[in-house]
């Protein structure tokens, strides 16, 4: 099975993550985008107190957690309409990527839609089902095709860019005359930068899909937002009757939220507190490198929003890899994200404060 799959991109990045970690005041490793900053007391408390439960989770999550699920997407992005049967807990959303297709019951004729710059975990997805990939940014460019799944991810990784309320209007009345299953990867809603830009909009925003959930499925990931990317918590939310679909397969997968993460991802979506101050984290961090990386003669482009910015120098993406190894500075390459990337870089907005500032340092 893993022939079928792509190459670990990571694996390449070893010779450039030796060149950086022989600095000698250190590496700033901002290559993976991994979250730095401590979990909040609130929901470390959370998940003590549910840590002596001996019982058996239950796939489609507690009814509280479904209902904070629910809350926090109407109260956060202004989501309209969400029942409890409408939502479920993934157990960090790369799983449910990896397994949509699969989970869908797609195969070898039908066809998955990705971005041509794309976080990898949906083409795998589709490779282990069996599926084709198509890279395709509009709909002119997927032809006469109908794929099965649609993969839409706004503000994307790796490039930052949002998609505007008309081209997710467009995107969900093409797939809907056509039965396509929109999936949205929106684990960065919250990360919008620029008020210049469009804001952020979720798929299930009644100002994008009229208040009808049909065929649409949000995908959301606390990995980020709440730095629980060691919990593994996610979930996703759309039209019930899909999310009943992944909830029966699921069920017989024993793809379940462990209860004491179920308890943490309630105190997480309960509080926004939180979750605003990691943002400012984020919003210093980027305020610090974009200046920063313009003087050392990058051009960024899109990189509105989410945690990374998508930076180049006009060269080949390894090129850049190298000439910020050589000053401690590890970033993946852009063409881990699909050809179209090979002359850029992706820098996540992921590292301790110190970090950053030896990496401002470093480039100015
Ligand atoms: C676009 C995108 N989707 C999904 C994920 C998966 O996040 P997690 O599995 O931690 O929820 C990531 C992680 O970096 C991502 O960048």
């Amino acid at each position: 099975m893993s022939a079928s799959l792509p190459e670990f991109p990571w694996d390449t990045l070893a010779e450039a993550k030796a060149l950086a970690a022989a600095h000698p005041d250190g590496i700033v490793d901002l290559s993976v985008g991994t979250p730095v900053d401590p979990v909040a007391p609130v929901i470390r408390r959370a998940l003590t107190a549910a840590g002596s439960a001996p019982g058996y989770p239950t796939t489609a999550g507690t009814p509280g957690l479904r209902a904070s699920v629910a809350a926090a997407l109407s109260r956060r992005f202004g989501v309209t309409g969400l029942g409890a049967a409408a939502v479920l807990p993934v157990i960090g959303s790369k799983e449910l990527i990896a397994w949509l297709p699969t989970l869908l019951g797609l195969g070898a004729p039908d066809v998955v839609a990705v971005p041509e710059l794309a976080y990898p975990t949906y083409e795998v997805g589709a490779r282990l089902a069996g599926a084709q990939v198509l890279r395709a940014d509009s709909l002119t460019q997927l032809g006469p095709q109908t794929p099965a799944l649609i993969y839409l991810n706004s503000p994307s990784n790796p490039t930052g860019r949002v998609l505007g309320v008309e081209h997710l209007r467009k995107v969900i009345g093409w797939a809907r005359e056509r039965g396509s299953v929109v999936a949205s990867d929106e684990c960065y809603l919250g990360l919008g930068w620029d008020a210049e830009a469009p804001r952020p909009l979720s798929v299930l925003h009644p100002s994008v899909c009229d208040g009808d959930h049909t065929g649409l499925l949000a995908i959301h990931s606390l990995s980020k937002s709440s730095s629980l990317a060691g919990y593994r918590a996610g979930f996703v939310a759309g039209d019930p009757e899909l999310v009943a679909e992944l909830l029966a397969v699921r069920k017989h997968a024993g793809m379940m939220v462990p209860t004491p993460v179920q308890a943490a991802m309630v105190a997480a979506l309960d509080d926004d507190e939180h979750e605003d101050a990691q943002r400012e984290r984020y919003r210093r961090r980027r305020d610090a490198l974009l200046p920063a990386l313009r003087a050392a003669g990058f051009r960024i482009d899109h990189s509105e929003a989410g945690l990374y910015l998508w930076a180049t120098r006009d060269e080949p993406c390894r090129d850049s890899v190298t000439w910020l190894a050589t000053r401690g500075i590890l970033v993946a390459p852009g063409d881990f994200y699909g050809p179209a990337g090979a002359r850029h870089v992706r820098v996540a907005l992921t590292a301790a404060d110190e970090r950053v500032a030896a990496a401002v340092e470093r480039l100015t």
